[in-house]
């Protein structure tokens, strides 16, 4: 197993688009690996995503449960492929990302949303998360797209945070 490098903005491939996982074989289970162990070493990280290690496939991970302040959660989840299929109550929230180390800023998420994935084996799944742990997800579908927070903002004079350092 090996720690990924995490890719910084303005790496320009943190702005293409990641392609669909269509084999679920022995190097995307090797890739997994790395990916979570590469999560798992960074303090607080609560999501990532494939393209941010340089990898260029529809993966995501999340585990709000490594969050500095608890929240409701399901603990590690790996979603390949995964499709928004409802949103709903939208909030204004604060969020951050490793490939954007030294800002935070404040966005525009649902606090609701269904979810359509499929696990590591391939199999479909359907997800129904809130708060917190939906709102990370958002993020992390975006970094699939080539979306970044900071594509997102309207007015950086109020919505663009320096970020204060744990
Ligand atoms: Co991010």
């Amino acid at each position: 197993m090996a720690v990924l490098q995490i890719l910084e903005y303005p790496d320009p491939i943190l702005k293409q688009l990641s392609k669909e996982v269509t084999n679920f074989n022995s190097s995307l289970e090797t890739f997994l690996k790395d990916f979570i162990e590469t999560l798992n070493s960074h303090k607080y990280c609560v999501g990532l995503a494939a393209p941010q290690t340089g990898n260029l496939q529809r993966i995501i991970g999340i585990d709000i449960s490594r969050a500095r302040k608890p929240h409701l959660n399901n603990g590690l989840l790996i979603l390949i492929n995964p499709k928004i299929l409802e949103v709903s109550d939208f909030k204004i929230v604060r969020e951050g990302c490793l490939s954007i180390p030294d800002f935070t800023a404040n966005v525009k998420r649902a606090m609701h949303i269904v979810v359509a994935y499929q696990n590591a084996k391939g199999e479909a799944k359907i997800l129904s998360t809130k708060d917190f742990e939906a709102h990370a997800i958002q993020h992390e579908i975006d970094h699939l797209d080539g979306v970044l927070f900071l594509d997102k903002i309207s007015n950086p004079a109020s919505d663009l945070f320096r970020r204060v350092r744990y």
